[in-house]
């Protein structure tokens, strides 16, 4: 059983699949681990620090010759898995929806694309989970982010010149990246609110010392759709929801937007007028920039400024913490593989619940239902 990682060719993307920690793991499984040269050095991982775990350092692509299992952050391209055994599985973030040519070129090339945001979420699969382990940091990321843009303090400080207000900030949104979201402004001193469509948060909100907003008068919400995940909201939640914001928003100085449906572009939470409503200075972090975006005139990548409130966003916000994240990343990979890991077989073998749910391609042919009924 050989596993192998190459180096990411994203631009931008400077997490590794792999850490020292887990090719000592995957080693101990009986694997032997092939990593290409230079894989972590943008997470700050050394080809010394691999070689130390008993992985083999390969230059270049070859890295994954005679692979069995090749472990992506996102998936190679199907060229540069030219040298993996026929049928190889290939564990990654595929982004399924938005990335439909791929899966087809993987199916084509008769590997196993397994989709690791496809993770059930089951009890089980919570430490393989890799959509929570990253947005976790990305939560974090963006309001140590928005700090920085922002020309005032967050906490409130009583100096002998006087006192600075603490900054208010709204969440909206409260996933796993909200949840760290308010948890870190709180930390920083911030007068935090929170919403999101799911009324199971208004207690998560609570939790945490920050104060839930939330659509009273629309009956019959509840906005949780299977698997935990919000579903889009009625006409006449989302007009209610709207003024609602309207008034909260312009009296916020930060406003971090993390909301996301699965499947489908992000729905859009602030308007252009609602921007103009803020104070100027404020500044937005909209951590959906890269999937279609929470907010109007929100660019991944770039500060954009507009009635001169400023607008953050970062396509890959985990990646901005490359190490942790790497490290996160890798080991909800091991937790993965190593659960189905048959000693007999010297291989993992996946069951039901989990294998339907993340595989996409098998045998030629995408196999995957939530992708074939899209
Ligand atoms: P997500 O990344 O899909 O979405 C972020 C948040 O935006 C969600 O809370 C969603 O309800 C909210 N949202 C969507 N549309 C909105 C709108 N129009 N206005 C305001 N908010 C909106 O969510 P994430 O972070 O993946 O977590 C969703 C739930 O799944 C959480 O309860 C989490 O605890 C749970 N979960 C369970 C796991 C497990 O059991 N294995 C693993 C990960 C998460």
């Amino acid at each position: 059983m050989r596993i192998a990682v190459l180096k990411e060719r994203a631009e931008g993307e400077h997490r590794v699949a792999l850490t020292p920690e887990t090719a000592k793991k995957f080693a101990a499984l009986g694997a032997s681990v092939a990593v290409e040269e230079g894989a972590g050095v943008r997470a700050s991982i050394s080809d010394e620090a691999y070689r130390e775990a008993g992985a083999e350092v390969v230059t270049g692509p070859k890295a994954v010759g005679g692979a069995d299992i090749v472990l992506g952050v996102q998936p190679p391209d199907v060229m540069a898995l030219a040298g993996a055994k026929p049928g190889a599985w290939v564990a990654a973030t595929f982004d399924p929806f938005r990335n439909r040519d791929l899966v087809e070129a993987y199916a084509k090339a008769g590997f196993e694309a397994l989709s690791m945001e496809f993770m059930p979420r089951i009890t089980r699969a919570q430490s393989m989970d890799v959509l929570s382990s990253q947005s976790n940091l990305a939560g974090y990321k963006a309001v140590i982010t928005v700090a920085n843009e922002y020309g005032r303090a967050f906490p409130m400080m009583m100096t002998a010149a006087g006192t600075v207000q603490a900054a208010k900030v709204f969440v909206m949104g409260v996933g796993v990246a909200g949840l760290q979201a308010i948890a870190t402004a709180k930390r920083l001193g911030a007068q935090v609110s929170a919403t999101d469509v799911r009324s199971a948060t208004r207690e998560q909100i609570q939790s945490l010392g920050a104060k839930p907003v939330f659509v009273e008068e629309v009956e019959g919400i509840e906005g949780e759709g299977s698997g935990g995940y919000a579903t889009e909201m009625s006409e006449e939640y989302r007009k209610a929801q709207a003024e609602l914001v309207s008034s909260h928003v312009a009296k916020q100085d930060i406003v971090i937007t993390t909301a996301l449906i699965p499947g489908r572009p992000a729905p859009k939470l602030i308007t252009d007028a609602q921007i103009a409503s803020m104070k100027p200075g404020s500044v937005i972090f909209d951590l959906a920039a890269a999937q279609g975006g929470n907010v109007e005139g929100s660019r991944p990548d770039e500060t954009v400024e507009i009635h001169g409130v400023k607008i953050v966003g970062y396509s890959n916000t985990a990646g901005h913490l490359a190490a942790d994240a790497s490290a996160l990343f890798a080991r909800n990979l091991y937790n993965f593989l190593s659960a189905f890991w048959d000693e007999e077989a010297g291989k993992p073998v996946l069951d039901e619940e989990i294998g339907d749910a993340v595989r996409l391609t098998r045998g030629g042919k995408i196999v995957n239902e939530r992708l074939l009924e899209n």
